[in-house]
């Protein structure tokens, strides 16, 4: 069996999952990028755009909410690759809205999506770790999850969780060699931050001692050490990479 290390990264196409895909593959890891749907202009316009190498990409595809879906595409890549060293967990959703304007639905879907897909994602590779005595798992949790923020009630609480979930899963895996960690990125120059409102954003900027956003390099190389040799006696932890926003 091939000795290249295997990674699948959840919403690999995102701002900092292209980033965490880019480290993998420097490092000579094979990549297998979820996305949410087939889409193979898309796929080929991102390899394109990131000069990342095809041949160490394949692409699986599924809503992280769609549980069946979800397992028979994970099913599917394990059987074509052998085996899955690293999974990181970073697909997410926000949903922002004060409390009390929230919806239902908003909280349903940034639960679902942040939170309730850790299991689907997350068992079927936990059991082929078991199997194979090593693994790595890599959770993209938040500083919201940890401090708290004023309108992120559905995202502060799946983020939590997560950590949570990180915990309980790393005294599960410890006795098989499966290390299990979280990351928490503060503010990050993706999308989903520079989506938000010019003034709410630079409000936050505000509050940042290093005064700038994280460069999603930067969260990225944090999941690659995780995942590394030199990574391997650090499980349950939660890294935390947010300028100074939350000192704990
Ligand atoms: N603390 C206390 N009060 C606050 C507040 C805060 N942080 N932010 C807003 N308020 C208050 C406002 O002062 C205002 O009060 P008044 O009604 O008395 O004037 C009231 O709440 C309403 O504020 P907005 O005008 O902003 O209300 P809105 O309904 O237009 O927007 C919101 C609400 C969508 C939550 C908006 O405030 C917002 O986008 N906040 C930022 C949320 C955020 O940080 N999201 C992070 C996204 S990135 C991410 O999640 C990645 C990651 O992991 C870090």
């Amino acid at each position: 069996m091939s000795e290249q290390k295997v990674a699948l990264i959840t919403g690999a196409l995102g701002g900092i999952g292209t980033e965490i895909c880019r480290q993998f593959l420097q490092h000579g890891y094979r990549v297998i990028a979820g996305l949410t749907k087939r889409d193979a202009e898309r796929e080929q316009k991102w390899l394109q755009t990131e000069q990342f190498d095809s041949a160490q990409v394949r692409f699986i595809a599924s809503s992280v909410t769609d549980h069946e879906a979800s397992t028979a595409a994970i099913n599917e890549a394990l059987a074509a690759e052998g085996r899955i060293d690293v999974l990181v967990n970073n697909a997410g959703i926000t949903r922002d809205a004060a409390f009390k304007k929230m919806s239902f639905e908003q909280w349903c879907e940034v639960l679902d999506t942040n939170l309730k897909s850790m299991f689907t994602i997350t068992q079927p590779i936990f059991v082929k770790m078991l199997e194979q005595n090593s693994g790595r798992i890599i959770n993209i949790t938040s500083v919201n999850g940890i401090k708290g923020q004023f309108g992120q009630t559905n995202y502060s609480a799946a983020k939590a969780g997560m950590i949570g979930f990180t915990k309980a899963l790393a005294l599960e895996g410890a006795r098989n060699n499966v290390c299990v960690n979280a990351v928490a990125p503060g503010y990050t120059g993706t999308p989903m931050v520079t989506a938000m409102r010019e003034d709410v954003v630079d409000s936050i900027k505000k509050q940042i001692p290093l005064g700038r956003l994280a460069e999603p390099r930067e969260i990225a190389a944090a999941v690659l050490f995780l995942a590394g040799d030199n990574g391997g006696y650090i499980t349950g932890e939660t890294i935390s990479l947010n300028g100074g926003l939350h000192m704990q």
